[in-house]
């Protein structure tokens, strides 16, 4: 069964826009990156997106519907009521290339940023030896499809263009929360999580765990654990006295 919906789509580049309305055809089973690749094919040919597998897997379709980011090829329109009007934006925190496409690379320098795994010297290719648990734990992190929504929707960034240079964001404070867990990482990352990465400024506010379609537990088993991890060291009497001998 189809319908006409009406889509509001914000259109713009070079930091100008503004919210255009549509009419579009919306067919049964449809996403809503097939209204807007419909768009393009009737009405809109220069609409900007940015998509590649329309499977919810390579995580370049974000966008913000309604106000809240989702990915374009997972949010079905019948979550939609026919007479609703769907609006659809770019990401926020990100600047605008054009129309909806942002430029993200933003989180690509952030990840450069965090020094790779650093396995212990003496220890060779397939000696490694791990408990199942802990493989577990970073397979949870693991299955991130970098769509980088979590770091979009973020207070720390999202309306604070000044903290970017600060913060890493969820994701990337994930990344170093699992190497840090990980049995044979020996790269010291706690006080860089806090002191280059922003970790305090995390105020476990959890929006980047409501928003993760991967439904990966951001907050709970990455940063709140990283930010534990952090305190032990901190004001573990031992190193409270090493470092008070060492920086005399
Ligand atoms: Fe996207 Fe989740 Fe990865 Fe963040 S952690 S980039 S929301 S998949
Ligand atoms: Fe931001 Fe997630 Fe912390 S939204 S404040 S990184 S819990
Ligand atoms: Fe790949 Fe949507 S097109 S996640």
């Amino acid at each position: 069964m189809s319908y006409k919906a009406k889509f509001r789509v914000w259109r713009g580049e070079g930091g100008e826009g503004k919210l255009e309305d549509f009419t579009v055809e919306v067919n049964e089973g449809e996403v809503v990156l097939d209204i807007i690749h419909r768009l393009q094919a009737t009405q809109v040919p220069d609409l900007a997106v940015r998509w590649n597998c329309k499977a919810g897997k390579c995580g370049s379709c974000s966008m913000e519907i309604n106000g809240r980011p989702k990915l374009g090829c997972m949010t079905r329109m019948s979550t939609f009521t026919e007479d609703e009007t769907v609006t659809v934006t770019p990401m926020r925190t990100f600047p605008v290339i054009k129309d909806l496409v942002t430029d993200v690379s933003f989180n690509y320098k952030k990840a450069r940023e965090i020094p790779s795994f650093t396995p212990p010297a003496e220890v060779k290719p397939g000696e490694f030896r791990m408990q199942q648990i802990d493989v577990e734990r970073s397979q949870e992190f693991r299955k991130c499809i970098e769509c980088f929504m979590c770091n979009n929707v973020c207070h720390v960034i999202r309306d604070h263009e000044e903290n970017k240079s600060n913060f890493a964001g969820p994701r990337f404070l994930m990344r170093i929360a699992e190497l840090d867990m990980h049995p044979y990482d020996v790269a010291d990352r706690k006080d860089s999580a806090q002191e280059e990465h922003g970790l305090g400024f995390c105020n476990i506010t959890k929006c980047c765990t409501e928003v993760c379609p991967e439904h990966i537990k951001i907050t709970d088993n990455a940063l709140i654990p990283m930010k534990e991890r952090v305190v032990d060291r901190r004001y573990d009497p031992l190193v409270w006295l090493g470092n008070k001998i060492f920086k005399r």
